[in-house]
């Protein structure tokens, strides 16, 4: 049988020789600080182990692989009440697209993309200040994680709000149409410290667990969502979790992932696995360069594509 380890290790021993890495997210200037040469993947067993290769414990910047988190949290408040407000389509658009927010009246096609997942920081932030509600999503991921270290990186949450006008003008044009509640610069104080958490790959693949476990944490025994919530939740990470990159993921690796412009992408392998991989170059989409190839190498070897071996 193939040793999960000793395939991590030869993961990230090619990633180390790999001169084609990429570029690092330059539109968030302290993203644009962070050493290329960086590779990590954890890969998190539902018996409680986790395997690691690399820069696993190294922490950076999650970004948007946090939308997973705050989908998990806000249908925890409202159900599927929350499918009012934003969709469950794939865009076929870049990110932080801002094109089909006009024709579809102010309503996100999904939770993944900026609009939607801002909409989901308007969500959470229901009868909180800011503050609170950013506590709330940091505790949820310490939660899910197990790990009472996990912090924000208050620099890059600054440096987001300063360049954030991308975002500003989504969140303006969904107040026009009622989309969001509350004003915009408290919803996007959420949004940008949401993005601004730190993990290391072993803090991540731990964190996802429960989405490869049925919706339970088997490492604290919570039952974070119901069993239909994780597999709904896995979809949308199937269709969406790539913007425009989500049909050659799939094509490619085969199993639900979210991506984040800071390098890092949380896979899941159904009943096998919760894995996260970072290497902060990204493709012209902005998904990691090195992180796809590795998890597209991974799910080949250990015969983990949701479409069959
Ligand atoms: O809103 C932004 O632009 C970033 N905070 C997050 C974008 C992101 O990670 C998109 N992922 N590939």
């Amino acid at each position: 049988m193939t040793k999960l380890q000793d395939v991590l290790d030869e993961i990230a021993r090619e990633a180390a020789e790999n001169g084609d890495r990429g570029e690092v997210a330059h539109y968030i200037p302290e993203l644009a600080k962070v050493d290329p040469d960086q590779f990590g993947i954890a890969v998190a067993l539902p018996d409680g182990q986790v395997l690691t290769a690399g820069d696993a414990e190294t922490a950076f910047s999650i970004q948007s692989v946090s939308k997973v988190f705050t989908l998990s949290l806000a249908l925890g408040k409202l159900g599927d009440s929350l499918w009012a407000r934003v969709g469950r389509e794939p865009s076929g658009n870049p990110f932080n697209s801002i094109v089909q927010l006009e024709q579809e009246k102010g309503r996100p096609r999904n939770p993944f993309i900026n609009a939607g997942a801002i909409v989901l920081a308007d969500l959470i932030l229901a009868g909180h200040q800011p503050r609170e509600a950013i506590g709330e999503i940091v505790r949820f991921i310490r939660y899910l994680a197990d790990d009472d270290t996990i912090l924000i990186d208050e620099k890059v949450a600054r440096s987001e709000t300063e360049h954030g006008d991308r975002n500003a003008s989504l969140a303006h044009f969904m107040r026009a149409f009622g989309t969001i509640d509350h004003p915009v610069d408290h919803v996007l104080g959420v949004y940008f410290h949401q993005c601004a958490i730190a993990m290391s790959c072993h803090q991540l693949a731990r964190a996802g667990l429960y989405l490869a476990s049925q919706g339970r944490n088997p490492l604290t025994g919570a039952q974070v969502v119901p069993p239909q919530r994780a597999r709904r939740i896995n979809a949308i990470m199937l269709m969406c979790g790539h913007y425009d990159g989500s049909g050659e993921f799939a094509f490619r690796v085969g199993l639900p992932g979210k991506s984040g412009v800071g390098g890092g992408i949380l896979a899941i392998a159904p009943g096998q696995a919760s894995i996260a991989v970072w290497s902060p170059g990204l493709d012209p989409v902005g998904n990691s360069k090195l992180g796809t190839a590795a998890l597209e190498q991974l799910a080949r070897r250990m015969q983990w594509s949701v479409f069959g071996a």
